[in-house]
């Protein structure tokens, strides 16, 4: 079946309470470096553990080619009062013909525990049904991930069930609960 064009980058960043989704930009290597100190954000996407100023430039322009290789959308989350670069989301978009995406998100370890994950997966989510044909959002998620549950939960997702050695992290085969938003 033929591939359906991602649609433009949207005129209009992708907002909800405090946060608001823009494309990443190099000004974005603090932020991406401090990611790249929580041990779990490298397991679960090509961001290095401890990245050097190069690793982290390396995994922005990753993420700036996202759109154009048709991957999907991959956004920075942004402190709507003071512009500061607060972590990262994705909506992935290789199903699109079949009406479906996944999502991930991580927030800087300093700006945690402020509901700014649920914000900007609200924010995606939304954005997410502004795009033709699409009717599904999913997510996988660790069963000990408690703050990335409540932040499902919080943005409207709901669990469908638990895939069992679903995929290899560190070597290990690992559940992974299946939340998932429809429209
Ligand atoms: C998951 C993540 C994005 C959450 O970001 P956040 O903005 O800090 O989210 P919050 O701190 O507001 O936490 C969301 C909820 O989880 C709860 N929570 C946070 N840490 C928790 C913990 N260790 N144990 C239990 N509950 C926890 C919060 O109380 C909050 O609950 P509430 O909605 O009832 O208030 C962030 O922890 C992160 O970046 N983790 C690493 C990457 C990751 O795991 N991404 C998701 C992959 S599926």
């Amino acid at each position: 079946m033929a591939l359906s064009a991602l649609p433009e980058w949207p005129a209009v960043p992708p907002a909800h309470g405090p946060v608001f989704l823009r494309a990443v930009e190099d000004d974005d290597l603090e932020m991406a470096r401090e990611l790249s100190t929580d041990p779990y954000v490298p397991l679960v996407g090509t961001l290095p553990l401890n990245a050097s100023a190069d690793q982290a430039l390396g995994w922005i322009r990753r993420q700036q080619s996202r759109h154009a290789a048709r991957t999907g959308f991959s956004f920075t989350i942004v402190l709507k009062d003071s512009g500061t670069a607060v972590g990262h989301c994705g909506l992935w978009l290789s199903e699109l013909d079949k009406g479906r995406a996944t999502a991930g998100y991580a927030v800087v370890p300093s700006k945690r525990g402020q509901g700014l994950a649920a914000a900007a997966l609200t924010a995606l989510t939304d954005f997410a049904w502004t795009i033709p044909g699409l009717h599904r959002v999913a997510l996988l998620i660790e069963p000990w991930n408690t703050a990335s549950i409540r932040t499902a939960v919080r943005a409207g997702y709901e669990r469908e069930g638990l895939l069992r050695s679903y995929t290899e992290i560190e070597g290990e085969r690992r559940d992974m609960l299946l939340f998932a938003a429809v429209i």
